[in-house]
């Protein structure tokens, strides 16, 4: 059985929680996009833990991988990787594979990212600024450093040089002095570390596949950060939605796979960009401090709003969602009513998809529908009969509205405080 983890709205949906819940009974747990401009939490008991690059199976021991889709720093990679084994988690050349043609981000693309935004003066789109966008382009402009270069100082000597020749101009225009040189040698000397994990990743997960294992995808970022079908250009610079994990892993099998789109039960948004559904107002202050809405990478206050069911449908439609995952139910507990957006007005006609073009981002008027709230605590509740009947119908209505079924209901940071509504754990 295969499992993909998919964020539906914007990103730090909770995809974290679930893909540590769910790696119990997981063989092996990869990363297909993004880099280190992910923050996924996840709490075990009084430990929290948060993870940029590894997989979040990690946690649970198990094994992980990080596919060719994803940009891999390699100084952030050895920070994390050090820091967990500080924390007693077991991480070594047995339990974490990368793929050898996996590319780099090197210094230079953190400041490409900050030039990049400085250029668009005012309307930045707010990245982490941890170089991902850069390092996507020079991958797509066929120039990046791969893991596989590291074994072949000679090469990789001239990749950086040639890399650093294509940037020149931009850097001198910024007056920033970076010397290729030491990139390299910097590089050359953390070779030996990467290298132990490198290996061609495409042929275990597929013999992983053959031999009938269990494989969790884990997805980072949201489907409306997608470069494609994301609220471009406020997007992320990779394809995050479930169809990239074949192209970032070379994973050939298309079968039993169950995709389930991890989705709050309100919607937040760090960074610039459209956001229909967002409060100005006490309500999404509420949200903020309750769900604790900080950006885990950049810290940033998240932007809070209601839930969109326009929006979820169209990541449920775009994924091939087969599954959805509430998250955060337990974040709108006190609240005396609970508004749901049904549909949007643009220039005073009906909509029931998110536009591509900028030109409407601003027109896209949210139509609403209030429910009652439940008053009550949902905190840690781990059997849907439990639930309060508001709690139960405000799920259920939701189910209605996005057409598809919610079989996993989250009520806390912790594995433990986890909902299998229709036991989809025991399909594992
Ligand atoms: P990710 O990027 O999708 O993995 O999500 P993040 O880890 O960035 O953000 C989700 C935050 O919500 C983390 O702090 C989680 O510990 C927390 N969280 C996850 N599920 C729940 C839940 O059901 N209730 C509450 N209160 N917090 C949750
Ligand atoms: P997880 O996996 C939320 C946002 C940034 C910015 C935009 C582009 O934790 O859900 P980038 O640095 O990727 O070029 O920034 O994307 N962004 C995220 N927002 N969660 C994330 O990851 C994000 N990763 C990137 O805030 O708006
Ligand atoms: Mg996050």
């Amino acid at each position: 059985m295969f499992y993909t983890i998919v964020g539906s709205q914007w990103g730090d949906e909770g995809k974290g929680k679930i893909v540590d819940w769910i790696s119990s009974r997981a063989d092996l747990i990869v990363r297909y996009q993004g880099g280190n401009n992910a923050g996924h939490t996840i709490k075990v008991d009084d430990n929290l833990y948060k993870l940029n690059l590894l997989p979040s199976g990690i946690i649970n021991n198990k094994k992980c991988a990080i596919g060719n889709g994803v940009v891999l720093d390699p100084w952030a990679l050895i920070n994390e990787i050090e820091n967990l084994k500080k924390n007693g988690i077991n991480i070594d050349k047995e339990n974490l594979f990368i793929a050898d043609n996996i590319c780099l981000i090197l210094p230079i693309h953190k400041i490409l990212d900050q030039i990049n935004e400085n250029i668009r003066e005012g309307d930045e789109l707010g990245t982490t600024k941890k170089g991902i966008g850069p390092a996507y382009e020079d991958k797509v402009g066929r120039r990046a450093i791969r893991l596989c270069d590291l074994k072949y100082p000679e090469l990789l000597k001239k990749k950086i040089h040639e890399l650093f020749k294509f940037h020149s101009s931009k850097l001198s225009l910024n007056k920033i002095n970076l010397n290729a040189d030491e990139i390299y040698s910097d590089l050359l000397s953390k070779s030996e570390y990467l290298n132990s994990f490198s290996i061609p990743l495409w042929k275990l997960i597929n013999d992983y596949g053959k031999n009938n294992k269990t494989i969790v995808f884990e997805g980072a970022q949201g489907s409306m950060l997608d470069i494609d079908f994301g609220t471009y250009p406020y997007v992320t610079s990779s394809n995050t939605i479930s169809g990239q994990i074949f192209c970032g892993t070379g994973f050939g099998n298309k079968n039993n796979h169950k995709i389930l789109g991890i989705t709050k039960a309100y919607t937040t948004r760090v960074g610039a960009g459209p956001f229909p559904t967002e409060l100005f107002d006490e309500i999404g202050d509420h949200l903020g401090i309750i769900g604790k809405e900080f950006g885990t990478v950049t810290k940033r206050k998240r932007r809070c709003g209601w839930f969109d069911s326009v929006l979820v449908k169209q990541s449920i439609e775009i994924n091939g969602i087969t599954d959805i995952v509430l998250t955060k139910l337990d974040v709108l507990d006190d609240l005396t009513n609970i508004k749901v957006c049904i549909g949007y007005e643009v220039d005073g006609q009906k909509l029931d998809y998110f536009p591509s073009g900028e030109f409407y981002y601003n027109k896209i008027k949210p139509i609403f529908k209030t429910f009652t709230g439940w008053e009550s605590s949902t905190v840690g509740i781990n059997k849907w009969e439990d639930l309060p009947k508001n709690a139960k119908e405000y799920v259920q209505s939701l189910e209605n509205l996005i057409k598809s079924k919610i079989s996993i209901v989250s009520t806390g940071p912790d594995r433990k405080e986890t909902i299998d509504v229709n036991g989809i754990l025991l399909d594992l």
